[in-house]
């Protein structure tokens, strides 16, 4: 016995590590026939593990104060600390590019119908992780202390005081103060370096679980564990380890290549990424001209000023978000995967994506501004018609789900063998 294998088994007795690495790894069985959407599941992890490294970095170089945050970010951080950029940038374009990914990877569990049963779980949990990572970024972009960070702030916070009775006293709760001050900073910077991470990590770890438990779902929407060899193992399946680890890696270093031109030549993305406004400190007496949320909240956004009235608006913009959570339980179809549905269920998942990029870009509009200088519609308009496709596609899909013509599932996984 080598060295290494007689330290396994001194481990193996008192912790189950290679077990683990079997169950999950070496002898998790994947289905043969992942594509280019499965990258983004690892790429998800990966950034999550640039946010947390990054995080730790700048923390030490932090100051959590109102009169000390926007120097210690704008001036350590940037101009003094070496590399403090490269850290900066990193975590700020990192929040981006996680946000790509993620919105990717719901994308193709929409695709393909992972989220149906039973893989319930596995969605739900991606969905609090959503959920939470949204709660993350806002948070994170108080911090830095520019115009944008409290402006921004400001607008959200004040939302709870629309909830009739208890709003205002809930809005001050939240802030701690009359207004947003450094109070308000150092609660989110002890829950943005703390309280939520610790919660990402426990959700991805049940989501990985769930995951596992069930197997994963693939392009045909296929039960791969339904045909099984002599030996029971999975027909149509092949070992994670080595296979999608080298896979997966391949996958990794183009998305790295991709991220670092980003970072290193459009760290600020035009001012979509950065906010200009936050280039100047914050200044409770000084609204900036244009109030908008990074991209990555913008659809949501939009579905807020897509309603009149405040509180509705609140409400519609809450059920935006809650909706997804019950997805699972409004498609109806025969069939998981896009590939054997319907054309209904081709075009309307195509109208939700337009939808849903078309509120991004209303958000970050000035409502009363002309679409393309068209006098008939103004961006407020436009959200509007997106808003109501967007709760359209989940209204309606437990009926064409249902209705539709689908097409004969194959027995086996298709394009790989
Ligand atoms: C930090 C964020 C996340 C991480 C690290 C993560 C990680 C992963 C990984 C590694 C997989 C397996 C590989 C793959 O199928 O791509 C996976 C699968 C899955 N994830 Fe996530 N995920 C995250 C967020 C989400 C979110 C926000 C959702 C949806 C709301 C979601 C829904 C799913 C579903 C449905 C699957 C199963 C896919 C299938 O088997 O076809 N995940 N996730």
């Amino acid at each position: 016995m080598s060295k290494f294998q007689s330290l396994m088994t001194w481990v193996d007795d008192r912790f189950p590590a290679t077990r683990m690495f079997e169950d999950h790894m070496s002898k998790y069985y994947a289905p043969k026939n992942f594509n280019f959407w499965y990258f983004f599941g690892v790429l998800s992890m990966v950034m999550l593990v640039n946010q947390l490294l990054t995080g730790v970095w700048l923390t030490m170089l932090y100051v959590p104060s109102g009169e000390g945050a926007f120097a210690s970010v704008e001036m350590n951080m940037m101009r003094d600390v070496e590399f403090g950029w490269l850290l900066r940038y990193m975590h700020s374009t990192g929040a981006s590019a996680f946000f790509v990914v993620v919105y990717l990877h719901m994308f193709r569990a929409l695709m393909y119908g992972s989220y149906r049963q039973p893989r319930e779980l596995v969605w739900i949990f991606g969905m609090a992780i959503y959920f939470i990572l949204m709660g993350e970024a806002f948070m994170g972009y108080l911090l830095p202390w520019g115009q944008m960070s409290y402006w921004g702030a400001q607008v959200i916070l004040s939302l709870p005081g629309a909830i009739p009775f208890v709003g205002d006293a809930l809005v001050e709760w939240i802030r701690g103060d009359y207004l947003i001050s450094g109070i308000t900073l150092n609660r989110f910077f002890a829950l943005h370096v703390i309280a939520f991470p610790i919660v990402l990590l426990a959700l991805v770890v049940l989501h990985i679980i769930a995951l596992h438990e069930v197997g994963s779902n693939n392009p045909d929407g296929i039960d791969i564990k339904a045909k099984k060899d002599e030996n029971g193992k999975p027909l149509d399946g092949i070992p994670f380890h080595p296979y999608y680890t080298v896979h997966d890696l391949v996958g990794i270093v183009v998305f790295l290549i991709v991220f670092c031109i980003v970072l290193f030549f459009f760290p600020e993305g035009g001012g979509y990424l950065l906010e200009k406004p936050n280039f100047e400190p914050a200044n409770p007496l000084k609204t900036p001209d244009h109030i908008a949320p990074v991209w990555y909240f913008t659809p949501f956004y939009a579905v807020l000023r897509a309603v009149p009235d405040k509180l509705f608006g609140v409400i519609a913009m809450g059920a935006a978000i809650a909706v997804l959570f019950v997805l699972p339980w409004l498609d109806r179809s025969p069939v998981r995967s896009i590939r054997y549905k319907g054309m209904i269920s081709k075009v309307a998942l195509a109208i939700f994506v337009v939808a849903f990029v078309v509120l991004g870009v209303c958000g970050v509009k000035n409502p009363g501004e002309q679409v393309m200088g068209m006098s008939f519609i103004t961006y407020s308009g436009l959200g509007q018609i997106a808003t109501i496709l967007y709760f359209g596609f989940f209204i309606a899909m437990p009926f064409w789900t249902a209705k539709e013509a689908t097409k004969p599932v194959p027995e086996r996984v298709t394009g790989s063998h």
